[in-house]
C-alpha cells in the first residue's frame, strides 16, 4: 500500500465555502486554523461562568490568530499581482506577514514602534527575513504611514484594513461555533486595532445566517486601561501598557467594533495591566496556557466582571490571541522562577529537595 500524502490543511483549504476565493487564488498555507477549544478547570468559577472555554489561537503556526487573516491577505495580493506586501504591526501581524512573504518567495516590508516590540515577536520578523523599519513612533503613527506608502508604491498592505483579513480571521468563529454546537453565550477578546472583536462578530453572524448556530454570542471587548480609545470615546495619544500587542490608542476598525458591541449586547471595557498580570500568572499556574499578556485582556475582564457580579453563569468563550513564549521578558519579571542547583546525582537532587 503507498502511503497516502497528507490532506491539505490550513484556513484556505478548510473553510474555501465562506472565503473569497476564485480558481486563481494560490491555496498556499502554514496550516493554520483548526485550533483546540479547550475547557478551563480553575478560572470559570472565578469568573462566574458554568462554563469557559479558550480557543487556543496561539497554536497557529505563527504563535498568534492573525496566521487566519494573513493566510487570505497574501493569497489575494498574490493573485492580485503583488510581489511586496507592508505592514505596521506590534509584533504579530508583522511576524505572520513575514513568515507568509517568505513561503511565498515575495518582499515583506514591516514598520513597527521602535522599542516597543516584544522580543520573540522581532526575532520572527528577523528569521523570517522581512525588511524592518523601526519607527519613532506608536503603531498609530506606524500605520499612517503604512497607509499612505502603500497608496504611492506597488505594495500591498496586509493590516487588518485589508478585508481579506477580516474574512480569514472570522473562521474562528465558524470553528467554535462548530466545537461546541452553537455560539456561546459571551465571546471575550481582547482589542487593539479592532480587527479581531470586528471578524468575529461578522462570524458568528454568518453562522447564524446559515443555521450553524442559533444564538449570538454578546460581544465582551477588553483594551488595557492605558490604551482604551473605545471605552474613554476618543484616542489616547500615547498609549502605554504592559500588553504592548494591544498599546494601540486609536483604532482603524473603531466603528466596526462598537457595532459589535452595541448589535451583540455586549460591552468593551478597559482592564488595568496589573489585572492583565494577575490573569497573565493565573492561565499558567491554575490552567497550563502560558499566553502573552494581551492575551490575557479577556480572562482579567472576564474575571473583573465575575468579581462584581456581572456574570451569572452561562458558557462564555475566550480568545488566546498569542503565545507566552513572544514576550520572555515579561515572563521573566512575572514569575517567580523555582530553581535549586545540584550535581547530576540522584542523592545531590535528593538533598537540594529536601527529601
Ligand atoms: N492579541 C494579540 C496577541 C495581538 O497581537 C493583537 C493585535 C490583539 C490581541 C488585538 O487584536 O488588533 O485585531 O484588535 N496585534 C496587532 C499587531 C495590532 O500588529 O500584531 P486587534
Amino acid at each position: 500500500m503507498t502511503k497516502a500524502a497528507a490532506a491539505p490543511r490550513g484556513v484556505l483549504h478548510r473553510w474555501a465555502e465562506i472565503l473569497p476565493l476564485s480558481d486563481k487564488t494560490p491555496r498556499i498555507s502554514l496550516g493554520e486554523g483548526e485550533t483546540p477549544l479547550v475547557r478551563s478547570v480553575h478560572l470559570a468559577g472565578l469568573c462566574g461562568l458554568d462554563e469557559l472555554w479558550f480557543k487556543l489561537e496561539m497554536c497557529n503556526p505563527t504563535g498568534s490568530f492573525k496566521d487566519r487573516g494573513m493566510v487570505v491577505a497574501v493569497a489575494k495580493a498574490i493573485e492580485e499581482g503583488a510581489h511586496a506586501i507592508m505592514c505596521a504591526s506590534t509584533g504579530n501581524t508583522s511576524a505572520s506577514a513575514a513568515a507568509y512573504a517568505a513561503r511565498c518567495g515575495i518582499d515583506c516590508f514591516v514598520l513597527v514602534p521602535g522599542g516597543k516590540v516584544a522580543a520573540g515577536k522581532m526575532a520572527q520578523a528577523i528569521a523570517f527575513g522581512s525588511k524592518i523599519i523601526e519607527i519613532d513612533g506608536n503603531f498609530d503613527e506606524a500605520l499612517n504611514a503604512a497607509r499612505e506608502l502603500t497608496a504611492r508604491h506597488p505594495v500591498a498592505l496586509v493590516n487588518s484594513v485589508n478585508p481579506f483579513r477580516i474574512q480569514g480571521q472570522k473562521t474562528a468563529a465558524f470553528e467554535i461555533c462548530e466545537s461546541l454546537g452553537d455560539a456561546p453565550d459571551i465571546l471575550a477578546i481582547p482589542v487593539g486595532n479592532a480587527g479581531n472583536i470586528t471578524a468575529y462578530w461578522k462570524g458568528f453572524g454568518e453562522c447564524a445566517e446559515l443555521g450553524r448556530a442559533t444564538l449570538h454570542p454578546r460581544m465582551y471587548g477588553f483594551q488595557a486601561a492605558g490604551a482604551a480609545p473605545i471605552v474613554r470615546g476618543e484616542p489616547v495619544r500615547e498609549p502605554h501598557t504592559v500588553a504592548t500587542a494591544i498599546r494601540i490608542g486609536n483604532p482603524a476598525s473603531w466603528k466596526s467594533a462598537v457595532s459589535a458591541r452595541d448589535e451583540s449586547g455586549g460591552l468593551i471595557e478597559a482592564v488595568t495591566d496589573d489585572e492583565i498580570l494577575e490573569a497573565y500568572r493565573l492561565l499558567a499556574h491554575k490552567e497550563g496556557l502560558f499566553v502573552e499578556p494581551a492575551s490575557a485582556a479577556s480572562i482579567a475582564g472576564l474575571m473583573k466582571l465575575g468579581r462584581e457580579g456581572r456574570i451569572r453563569g452561562g458558557r462564555a468563550a475566550a480568545v488566546l490571541t498569542g503565545n507566552g513564549l513572544k514576550d520572555p521578558d515579561t515572563a521573566i519579571a512575572q514569575y517567580r522562577p523555582d530553581v535549586t542547583k545540584a550535581s547530576a546525582t540522584a542523592e545531590s537532587v535528593e538533598r537540594a529537595l529536601g527529601w
